[in-house]
C-alpha cells in the first residue's frame, strides 16, 4: 500500500514555493465552475503529467520505470448535482460539454473519440475500484465536472493519465471516498485501456505517486513506488517535437502493435525453451519467460534472456502462418477478450508481419538500463561522473527506440540532435513516442545557453511557419524538476 491521497487544504501542499503562480488557475476554475453550474464546486482533483527518464515501453512487460511528475497538471473542480453526469472544460471552445447518464456500466464511445470519453474510464474505474475493494458501493449519482488542464496533448507527457487520474479522485471525493494511492494508480491504469490503447501503468503510477524533488522507481505487480535522488547537478530538459502523437487513433499500427509483438516474442520464446504450444500461449509478458529462460539455460538474468533471444528468435519478422502453425491454433484465440489487440491482428495481415527478436531484445535491455540508472544515482561516484553514466544509458536507450523499437519519428531524430549539438549530455524521446517529447540531460550552470541554442535551430523556423507561437514556448520547451503527486484539494 502506497499510503492514502492526500487531502490537502492549501495549495502549497501540492505545489510548494510556486503555489501563489497557480492560485490565478484554481480562481479561473472556480469561476468557470459557479458560471456554468450556478454553485460552488465542492472540491478539486489534480493530478499532474509525467516524463519518463528511462524505461520505455517495458511496463507492459511487468518492468520497472523510471519517471518523474511533473508540474504540468489536469485539475478538476467538482460537485454532486442533477441527474446526469457533466463534464465541461475552461476551454469549452476547444472541448465541448459532454453529457452522460449515471450508469458505471455504460461503454466508452470509442468509435467517437473525444476528450470526455477519458473522464468516462475513470467514472467506470471509481466504481470497479469501489466494487472491488470497498464494502459499501455508493448509488451513482449527478455530478457537475469541469476540467483544467495544461498538460500538453499529444505530447507524451501523460495528458490521459493526469485527466483520468484526476477525473477518478475527483468521482471518489464527490462520494465522500479517500482510496490508496497505488489502488487508484491500478485501476486508473486499467480503465484507460477502455479507450482502445493496451497501455501498461507507468503514467497513472507516477502521476498518483510521484514526489516533489524525486524520481521514482515503478514497479508492477503489485504496483509501487521507490525513490530515486537524482544527482544535485542534473537537470532535465523537456522539448516538444510538435510532432502530434494520437496514441489511441494510431494504436492499432503502432502501440498495441508492440503490445501484441512482446506477448508473441514471450511466448515463442517459452516454446522454444521447451514448454508445450499449450503451455506458451497461456504466457503474458516477456517478464514471465525470465524463471524458464533460468531454468533453462541454468543462469538467471537479463542477460541469459538476452541470450535467449539471439538464441530462439529469429530476425526477419514472423508471419501469421508462421506463428499459427508453431502454436497450433488461430492468432485471434489469444486475444479473445481483446477487441483492440484483435484491430491489430487484423491491421497486421497487410502490413509487413511480426518483428519479435527486435521488440524482446528492447525490452531486456532496456530493463537492464533502468536498474544500472538507478545504480548510478544511488551510488557513490562524483556528481559529474554519474551525469556521464546517466547520459549513456539515456542515448543507449533512444538508440534502441529508433533501432529496434521503431517508435521514433524524423522529427524527434532532428530534435535530440539538436539538442546534442546544443550541449545536452543527452538527449530521447520519453512516453510512447512516434512524436511528442524528448527529454535531454543537462548540466546545471548549461542550461540557459541550451535553451537559447535549441530555440534557435529547432523552433525558430517553426515559430516563422506559424507551426507554433512565440508565446507557447514555455509549454514547448522548459526544464522540469520532479514535482507532486495527485491529490485532493479542499480550499
Ligand atoms: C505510454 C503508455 C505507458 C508506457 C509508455 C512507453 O505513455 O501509456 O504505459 O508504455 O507509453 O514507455
Amino acid at each position: 500500500m502506497a499510503g492514502l491521497v492526500p487531502v490537502q487544504k492549501q495549495l502549497a501542499d501540492s505545489y510548494g514555493p510556486a503555489a501563489g503562480e497557480l492560485e490565478s488557475r484554481y480562481e479561473q476554475l472556480r469561476s468557470a465552475f459557479s458560471k456554468t453550474f450556478h454553485a460552488e464546486p465542492e472540491c478539486f482533483a489534480r493530478a499532474p503529467g509525467r516524463v519518463n527518464l528511462i524505461g520505455e515501453h517495458i511496463d507492459y512487460e511487468g518492468y520497472g520505470v523510471l519517471p518523474m511528475a511533473i508540474k504540468q497538471d489536469t485539475i478538476v473542480a467538482v460537485k454532486k448535482g442533477g441527474d446526469k453526469l457533466v463534464i465541461s472544460n475552461v476551454d469549452g471552445n476547444a472541448y465541448k460539454t459532454q453529457t452522460f447518464e449515471t450508469d458505471p456500466k455504460q461503454e466508452v464511445d470509442v468509435a467517437n473519440h473525444s476528450w470526455a470519453n477519458y473522464f468516462m474510464c475513470a467514472y467506470k474505474g471509481a466504481f470497479e475500484l469501489l466494487e472491488a475493494k470497498h464494502s459499501k458501493v455508493p448509488e451513482p449519482c449527478g455530478l457537475q465536472i469541469m476540467v483544467h488542464g495544461v498538460v500538453p496533448l499529444g505530447g507524451g507527457l501523460s495528458s490521459s493519465a493526469a485527466l483520468v487520474c484526476s477525473s477518478m479522485l475527483a468521482v471518489l471525493a464527490a462520494h465522500g471516498i479517500t482510496a490508496d494511492k497505488s489502488e487508484v494508480a491500478e485501476f486508473a491504469a486499467k480503465a484507460e485501456r477502455y479507450v482502445g490503447v493496451t497501455s501498461g501503468g507507468m503514467d497513472q503510477a507516477i502521476s498518483m505517486m510521484g514526489m516533489l524533488g524525486v524520481a521514482k522507481l515503478i514497479e508492477f505487480n503489485p504496483v509501487r513506488a521507490s525513490d530515486v535522488v537524482l544527482p544535485p547537478n542534473a537537470v532535465f530538459v523537456v522539448a516538444n517535437s510538435l510532432a502530434v502523437s494520437n496514441k489511441a487513433e494510431a494504436a492499432p499500427r503502432r502501440y498495441n502493435l508492440r503490445v501484441v509483438e512482446c506477448r508473441l516474442a514471450a511466448i515463442m520464446m517459452t516454446l522454444a525453451l521447451g514448454a508445450t504450444p499449450e503451455a506458451s500461449r497461456s504466457v503474458q509478458t516477456l517478464k514471465d519467460v525470465e524463471p524458464k529462460v533460468a531454468e533453462s539455460l541454468g543462469s538467471p538474468g537479463l542477460d541469459a534472456c538476452l541470450e535467449a533471444v539471439h538464441k530462439h528468435l529469429h530476425e526477419a519478422p514472423y508471419t501469421h502462418d508462421e506463428l499459427e502453425t508453431a502454436l497450433g491454433v488461430p492468432l485471434d484465440s489469444l486475444y479473445t477478450g481483446s477487441p483492440a489487440s484483435l484491430k491489430v491482428l487484423q491491421v497486421a495481415r497487410e502490413g509487413g508481419g511480426f518483428k519479435l527478436r527486435q521488440r524482446a531484445e528492447h525490452v531486456f535491455e532496456e530493463e537492464k538500463r533502468v536498474l544500472e540508472f538507478k545504480a548510478v544515482c544511488d551510488g557513490s561516484a562524483s556528481a559529474d561522473d554519474k551525469l556521464a553514466s546517466l547520459a549513456r544509458i539515456m542515448n543507449a536507450s533512444h538508440e534502441s527506440c529508433v533501432r529496434l523499437y521503431e517508435c521514433s519519428c524524423p522529427e524527434l531524430e532532428e530534435l535530440t540532435t539538436k539538442a546534442k549539438e546544443a550541449g545536452a549530455l543527452s538527449s530521447r524521446l520519453t512516453g510512447a513516442g512516434w512524436g511528442g517529447c524528448t527529454v535531454s540531460l543537462l548540466a546545471e550552470g548549461r542550461v540557459d545557453e541550451f535553451l537559447q541554442s535549441l530555440r534557435n535551430s529547432f523552433y525558430q523556423s517553426r515559430i516563422s511557419s506559424g507551426h507554433t507561437k512565440e508565446e507557447d514556448m514555455p509549454k514547448v520547451l522548459f526544464a522540469s524538476k520532479p514535482s507532486s503527486g495527485a491529490a485532493v484539494l479542499q480550499i
